[in-house]
């Protein structure tokens, strides 16, 4: 039986991890032994690597992509344009107003390009935009092929840039890698993809974009998933429905978390029981994976081991230990580990 979780399922999608600077070391021999692409976890974001207009914090993401070079890892750039871990200067004039569009446009094409090019031998793909779709439910059936008001969310980019700037930055992207990198994927990226009325306004955007000549390569799903959310039928359908665009399609950001929601008490003690259900959960979305394996090009986990992950805090602020990985926080094996290794 082969050991190592990229190599069981070379045959079907790369196998990838978030990791930051303090992971790399941690966690290192996981990420070696098991993953084959790795994502900065925050690194790579608008704000963190491009604070200001003229200052850029390359090292820790450099300290990553050096991580990745040395070992023949692959990486996943996240990401290009998002609402959240952005610098306000990227849209605001001196005046505390908004710029105008050709600058904005400017700007962000300046940010894209110098990102691009400084990883361009690393990153197979880039998540070009990342959440820009709306959770609210207004009924988009009867609005026409491409509504683009019902379709994003309220912000700052619709109302500094307006209703064209999911396009016109997969325009630039497009552009930009055609010349830098042309084997990159251009991959637009959303949490709630499987939620039948947000999955539709994901499958108009890109639809939309698509029927207007714009290139989008694949569609992300994060997958920030519980035990019973999503249930399989609507994993399913999702894969399905974004695949029927003619677009691959990743598991960008998965993490099982042991929570139903931030109602539910802290488990302590015993872990066996949870860990069993998390178990045969991980053994069913993989099973679905497997089926749909000739449109999803990687599957990437949202962290490597239980010890760092994001949603010990988060929804719960004050903090809850969560367990959502594959690996303990000793960074030993946990059932669903097993599991899904069986399959
Ligand atoms: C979203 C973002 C990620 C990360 C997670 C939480 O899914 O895409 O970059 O911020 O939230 O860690």
């Amino acid at each position: 039986m082969s050991v190592s979780l990229c190599e069981k399922y070379h045959d079907c999608f790369k196998i990838g991890a978030a990791v930051n600077n303090y992971t790399i070391q941690k966690s290192r021999d996981l990420i070696l032994t098991h993953f084959k692409s790795i994502t900065c976890e925050n690194q790579m974001k608008p704000e963190p690597i491009h604070p200001k207009e003229d200052a850029w914090n390359f090292s820790p993401a450099d300290e990553i992509a050096d991580f990745a070079r040395n070992n023949g890892i692959s990486m996943r750039g996240h990401t290009l344009l998002w609402h959240q871990q952005m610098g306000k200067w990227l849209v605001s004039d001196e005046n505390g107003g908004y710029a105008q569009r050709e600058i904005i446009k400017e700007r962000l094409k300046t940010h894209m390009q110098t990102i691009v090019n400084r990883y361009k031998d690393i990153i197979w793909c880039w998540d070009v935009v990342n959440e820009a779709v709306s959770d609210k439910d207004s009924d988009i059936s009867t609005s026409g092929d491409y509504p683009l008001d019902k379709i994003l969310r309220d912000g700052i980019w619709r109302d500094a840039f307006g209703l064209d700037y999911v396009e016109t930055a997969f325009k630039l992207a497009s552009e930009i890698i055609s010349e830098l990198a042309p084997q990159t994927k251009l991959v637009y990226n959303d949490y709630n993809a499987c939620v039948p009325s947000k999955r539709e306004r994901i499958f108009k955007l890109v639809d939309g974009m698509i029927k207007r000549g714009i290139r989008v390569d694949d569609i992300g799903i994060q997958g920030h998933w519980n035990l019973t959310y999503p249930n399989d039928n609507e994993i399913r359908r999702s894969i399905e429905t974004y695949a029927s665009l003619g677009c691959g399609v990743q598991i960008t950001e998965l993490d099982i978390s042991v929570y139903e929601n931030d109602k539910f008490p802290e488990v302590n003690g015993d872990l066996s029981e949870i860990y069993e259900k998390q178990a045969v959960r991980y053994e069913n979305i993989f099973k679905i994976f497997r089926e749909y394996r000739d449109v999803i090009s990687c599957v990437t986990f949202w962290g490597v081991a239980d010890d760092c992950t994001w949603l010990d805090r988060f929804p719960v602020k004050e903090g809850r230990k969560n367990y959502p990985l594959l690996f303990d926080c000793e960074h030993k094996n946990k059932p669903c580990f097993e599991r899904i290794m069986n399959l």
